[in-house]
């Protein structure tokens, strides 16, 4: 499986992705990292470890539409078959997530459906949960909406900063998200309206909630 991780900045997850996917036989080959963000930090890792890299900048196209088609037509011309989304902060058009269905993955820094959108941290411990967490999800045209693949759970300390939590959970964002890839590469996430399924998991194992791996 041919795959294109998207980011914007600093690409921790992306590099977890690629390091995972070195290892023998993983059933991913990751083949471009593209960036929106010229400067995204990431991109000089993927240089390093002689990754293609790709910058399609959102401030040279007017709209969505038109941005979101240069990306298509790189991706097609690269015949990708999953895109991973790895902190690319833009939010990709209906006709783009639908082109594309059930082939594109985020993660989110949060346990999904609670704490959508930015500033999640904050609003965590604002919200005096005792746990929260990440997940990665197939992506639907609605944001970080869509079948829930992974996630691990974090507990909100008392004494938690925005930054500590945010810092404890990205560990485990770096273990569920090179799992969930390689389930999706081998083709065991079974999706079923909203919610993907786990084939040839034992039902201990479904939830692959705080996975060893
Ligand atoms: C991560 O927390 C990810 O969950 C969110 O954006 C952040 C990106 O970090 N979508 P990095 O660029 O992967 O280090």
């Amino acid at each position: 499986m041919k795959v294109a991780i998207f980011i914007s900045s600093r690409g921790s997850n992306m590099q977890a992705l690629v390091k995972a996917s070195q290892e023998e036989g993983f059933p991913a080959e990751i083949v471009t990292i593209l960036s929106n963000n010229p400067d995204a930090g990431g991109l000089e890792f993927a240089k390093a470890h002689n990754i293609p890299t790709k910058v399609i900048n959102h401030r040279d196209y007017d709209n969505r539409d038109d941005f979101d088609a240069a990306i298509n037509e790189y991706l097609e011309g690269m015949q990708i078959d999953l895109i991973c989304l790895a902190g690319f902060m833009r939010l990709l058009t209906a006709d783009f997530v639908n082109r594309w269905r059930d082939s594109i993955i985020n993660i989110h820094p949060s346990l999904l459906p609670a704490f959508k959108g930015l500033h999640v941290h904050e609003r965590a411990i604002e919200s005096g949960a005792r746990f929260t967490g990440c997940t990665v999800h197939v992506v639907r045209p609605e944001m970080d909406d869509g079948p829930i693949i992974a996630q691990a759970a974090v507990p909100i300390l008392q004494k938690d900063t925005p930054e500590s939590l945010a810092a404890r959970i990205l560990e485990q964002e770096h273990k569920i998200y090179p799992l969930a890839l390689k389930l999706m590469a081998q083709r065991k996430v079974k999706i079923h309206g909203s919610i993907a399924r786990i084939e040839g998991c034992v039902e201990s194992e479904a939830s692959l909630l705080n996975p060893e791996a």
